[in-house]
């Protein structure tokens, strides 16, 4: 298996180009099941994740072809509604396969997607919804069956919690229902902005995206589309991060600084320097880093995704700060690894209290789910010596060109296989 060393202590300086949002694209591929008609989709970053996707579309029989950062949908030919175990257990987002098939076919059996490392993360919230839209669910040999007679039925979904991934789901379903749905407590993260902002393309009817509730009108009838998807916040973060932990100064381009609003607000805070340009942004190290506290909720709360890569950064802060995680409930795994390299992290139920240290050291670490690997990669830049870091599939799940990346801006990082 494929690890990455790293030799830390460079300060980074330079350019860095911000890739398209992972958790963007995703929605979007499902969305093209949506139609027969071609899709052309841009700035997709080149992932492990986006393959499957793609392996998944041609699969169900949506014809999908990646070519650099575009991938293109061909027309439809007759599609499948199984989505077997081997596709759904590779990657969680598989499950946004039900809210297009129930849509199109009015049926559809997806592999229980099972637990994850980060915590149980259930999909009850998505399945109530559609059975509020009128379908029928049954549980059989691992599957999920799901299906409605004739066109599922708009209608009024209260979330008991504002689920990205069931947000999107019921959008996806609801696009093609017979009349209203209004999803109240809806996720309002930017990339559900980006789906609705597809899905409108396509000829759907939507308002409130991006607000608490969202209202969808169903229509008969989608078509073929054409979008460029949106930088990915967490990404962008991750680089920002980068740049004050090492000491640098690097600037960020193709990043959208208004998805970012509290993560910068919390940098300037820790002592970063900031100055933003259109959609450019510079972090600059001034000073010493200070101990800030963050609590991860939902958009535009804290992101859940940039926990640990903060906590990374908070290692190494003049004083004790404390993270407390609200959106999984066992997000901290990253914090044993963190400790190997010398990190002073105390977990306290969902709250780590963390004091800072004048240095980390470098260590054999492991990663055990995509941002706690991004986390590793950060203390390790800034570590003395030499970090191996080991099980990095999970970070080319979410990271594109990573270790090129780091390079370009002064790293000694490198993959060895
Ligand atoms: C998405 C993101 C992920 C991010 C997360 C929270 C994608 C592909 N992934 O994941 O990177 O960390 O949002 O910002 O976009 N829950 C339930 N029942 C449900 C659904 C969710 O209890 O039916 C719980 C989960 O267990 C978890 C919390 O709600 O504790 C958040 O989950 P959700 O917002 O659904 O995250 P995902 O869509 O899975």
């Amino acid at each position: 298996m494929d690890k990455i060393v790293i030799y830390g202590g460079k300060k980074l300086n330079g350019e860095v180009k911000i890739s398209g949002a992972k958790n963007s694209a995703l929605p979007i591929l499902f969305a093209t099941l949506l139609t027969d008609d071609k899709c052309k989709i841009k700035n997709v970053p080149i992932l492990a994740d986006i393959k499957t996707t793609v392996d998944f579309l041609n699969f169900i029989g949506k014809k999908t072809v990646r070519k650099g950062n575009i991938v293109n949908c061909d027309k439809s030919s007759k599609l499948n509604h199984i989505a077997p175990y081997d596709l759904v257990r590779k990657m969680r987002a598989s499950v946004l396969v039900m809210g297009p098939l129930l849509a199109r076919l009015g049926k559809v059996d997806v592999s229980l997607p099972g637990g994850c490392s980060i915590g149980a993360r259930p999909i009850d919230i998505h399945l109530d919804a559609f059975k509020k839209m009128g379908a029928t669910i049954e549980l059989k040999e691992g599957y999920i069956k799901i299906f409605s007679k004739g066109r599922l039925t708009g209608t009024d979904i209260e979330f008991r919690f504002a689920s990205v991934g069931a947000t999107e789901n019921v959008l996806l379903a609801s696009v093609l229902a017979k009349g209203t749905t209004r999803i109240i407590n809806a996720a309002k993260e930017p990339e559900i902005q980006d789906l609705a902002d597809v899905l409108v393309k396509m000829g759907a009817k939507i308002s409130g995206a991006g607000t608490r509730i969202i209202t969808i009108e169903g229509v008969d009838k989608l078509h073929g589309f054409e979008h460029d998807v949106i930088p990915d916040r967490i990404e962008a973060a991750t680089y920002m991060i980068a740049a004050l932990m090492t000491k640098g100064e690097i600037k960020l381009t193709k990043v959208n600084p208004k998805h970012l609003e509290l993560v910068i607000e919390k940098l300037i805070e820790a002592g970063a320097d900031i100055k933003i340009k259109d959609d450019t942004l510079t972090v600059k190290w001034k000073k010493e880093i200070k101990p800030i506290n963050i609590k991860t909720e939902v958009y535009p709360g804290f992101p859940t995704d940039i926990q640990a890569q903060w906590m990374a950064l908070m290692a190494l802060a003049k004083g004790n700060s404390i993270i407390e995680e609200t959106v999984f409930e066992n997000r901290f795994l990253h914090v044993c690894e963190l400790q190997r390299l010398g990190a002073n992290l105390k977990i306290e139920g969902r709250q780590v209290s963390i004091h800072g240290v004048k240095e980390l050291s470098g260590a054999p670490v492991m990663v055990s789910d995509l941002r706690a690997g991004a986390a590793l990669v950060l203390a390790g830049l800034c570590a003395k010596g030499k970090t191996e870091i080991s099980r990095i599939y999970h970070l080319d799940r979410g990271y594109e060109a990573l270790e090129k990346k780091f390079r370009k801006l002064g790293a000694n990082i490198k993959r060895i296989k």
